[in-house]
C-alpha cells in the first residue's frame, strides 16, 4: 500500500464545515462552530432538502443539500461532521474521506471494531484527518485530570468507578432501543465512562460484564469491570433507563479524586491527598461544551495532522474493542453484523 499523501495544512482562512445529517446533536455542533475560533459552517445535508433548508435557515448556513453525496463532493467543504445514527457512520465516513474530506464522526465512531478500523485505514490511505467526536477528551478539565493522575498526584492508580445513567422513556422505535438503528446503552452512554477509565487506567487484560436488555434486545443497562496489567481495577455502570446521573471516583495509593458532574462533561473535580475527606483541592476549568473538540479539529487541520493526539485512532479502536467484547458477552448482536460474531 502506498504511503498517504499529506494534505496541505489550512493556515490562511477559516476551516469550512459541512454537516452530514440535521438531527438533534447537529444543532449543538453548528452552535459550537459558530462560537469557535476560526471555523464556519458552509453547508448542511439532510435526507430531505426541506429539512436541510430549515436547518440552514435556523443557523444562518449558506448552503444546503437534500443528499449526503452532494455534501461529500462540495469543493467548499473542508471537514464533514457526521451525526447520523450509529449504523451509518462508517459508510459515510469512508465515503467522505474518499471524496477528499476530513471527518469528525459522532460517537460511537462505528457499530463494530471492524468498521472503526475501516475508517482509520481509509484516513491513512487517503491522507485525510479523522476523529471520533469524543468531546470529553478535548475538555480542559478532563485533560487536567488525566495529567494529574499520570503525574502521580494520587500515587499509583488502584481503582476507578463511574456510573453514567440517562432516564429515557421506553419506546421501541427510539434509536437507543432500536438495534437496527444502532441502539444500546453501551455504545451510546457506556462509551463515556469506558473512555475515562481507559484514559486513567489503560487497557484491560480481563473484562467481566453483567447486563439486562430492553424488550427489543438492545442492551439497556450494563455493569462492566476490568483489570489492567498493573493490577488496577475499573468498574463502570451505564443505563439508558435510570436516574442518578453520574458519579466518578479514581483512587490511588496516596489519595483519590472525586469527579463532579456528568462523566461526559465534568463540572469540577476534587483531589484528596492523605486520608481526610474534608481536605482537598477543588479544581475547575474552562467548560465550553463541543467548542473544545471543534477547536481541536481546527488545530489539527492547521498543523496537517491525520489524527488528534487528544483522540488518537488507536484509543478509539481499543475502546471499541472493550465495548464490543462486552456487548457480545451480553449476547447483543446488530442485524448489520456478519456471522459468525467472533473473529
Ligand atoms: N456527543 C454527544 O453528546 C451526543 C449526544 C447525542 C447523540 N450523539 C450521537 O449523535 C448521533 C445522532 O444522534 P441524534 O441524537 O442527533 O439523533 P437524531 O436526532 O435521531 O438524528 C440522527 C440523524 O440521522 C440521520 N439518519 C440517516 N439515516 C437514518 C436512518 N435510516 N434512520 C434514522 N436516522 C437516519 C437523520 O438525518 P437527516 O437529518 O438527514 O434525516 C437524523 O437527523 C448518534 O451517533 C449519537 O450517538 C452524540
Amino acid at each position: 500500500m502506498s504511503a498517504p499523501t499529506a494534505y496541505l495544512p489550512i493556515t490562511d482562512r477559516p476551516i469550512r464545515w459541512g454537516l452530514l445529517a440535521a438531527g438533534k446533536i447537529a444543532h449543538a455542533l453548528a452552535q459550537a462552530v459558530q462560537a469557535s475560533e476560526g471555523g464556519q459552517v458552509v453547508a448542511v445535508a439532510a435526507r430531505e432538502s426541506v429539512r436541510a433548508a430549515e436547518f440552514a435557515r435556523a443557523h444562518d448556513i449558506p448552503g444546503f443539500y437534500g443528499s449526503y453525496e452532494e455534501l461529500a463532493t462540495d469543493p467548499e467543504v473542508d471537514v464533514v461532521y457526521i451525526s447520523t445514527t450509529n449504523p451509518y457512520h462508517a459508510e459515510q465516513a469512508v465515503r467522505c474521506l474518499q471524496a477528499g474530506k476530513h471527518v469528525l464522526v459522532e460517537k460511537p465512531i462505528a457499530l463494530t471494531v471492524a468498521d472503526a478500523e475501516r475508517i482509520v485505514q481509509t484516513a491513512r490511505d487517503t491522507g485525510r484527518f479523522a476523529m471520533e467526536a469524543m468531546w470529553t477528551r478535548c475538555q480542559p478539565l478532563v485533560r487536567d485530570l488525566v495529567d494529574r493522575v499520570r503525574a502521580g498526584q494520587i500515587g499509583q492508580v488502584r481503582s476507578f468507578h463511574a456510573a453514567f445513567t440517562v432516564p429515557i422513556e421506553y419506546d421501541a422505535s427510539h434509536r437507543i432501543f432500536d438495534l437496527a438503528n444502532g441502539g444500546g446503552a453501551l455504545l451510546d452512554i457506556g462509551v463515556y465512562p469506558v473512555t475515562l477509565a481507559h484514559l486513567l487506567l489503560g487497557h484491560p487484560t480481563d473484562v467481566q460484564v453483567l447486563g439486562a436488555a430492553a424488550p427489543t434486545g438492545a442492551d439497556a443497562r450494563t455493569a462492566l469491570q476490568w483489570m489492567t496489567a498493573e493490577g488496577a481495577v475499573a468498574q463502570v455502570i451505564c443505563d439508558s433507563q435510570s436516574h442518578g446521573s453520574s458519579r466518578t471516583v479514581v483512587r490511588g495509593s496516596e489519595g483519590w479524586i472525586e469527579v463532579h458532574g456528568p462523566v461526559a462533561e465534568p463540572e469540577s473535580f476534587t483531589v484528596h491527598r492523605g486520608t481526610d475527606p474534608d481536605e482537598g483541592e477543588h479544581v475547575t476549568g474552562d467548560r465550553r461544551g463541543f467548542v473544545h473538540q471543534v477547536e481541536e479539529v481546527h488545530r489539527c487541520l492547521r498543523e496537517g495532522l491525520l489524527e488528534s493526539p487528544l483522540v488518537p485512532h488507536a484509543d478509539t479502536v481499543a475502546i471499541m474493542t472493550i465495548l464490543e467484547s462486552a456487548r457480545r458477552e451480553l449476547g447483543v448482536r446488530y442485524p448489520q453484523e456478519p456471522e459468525p460474531l467472533h473473529r
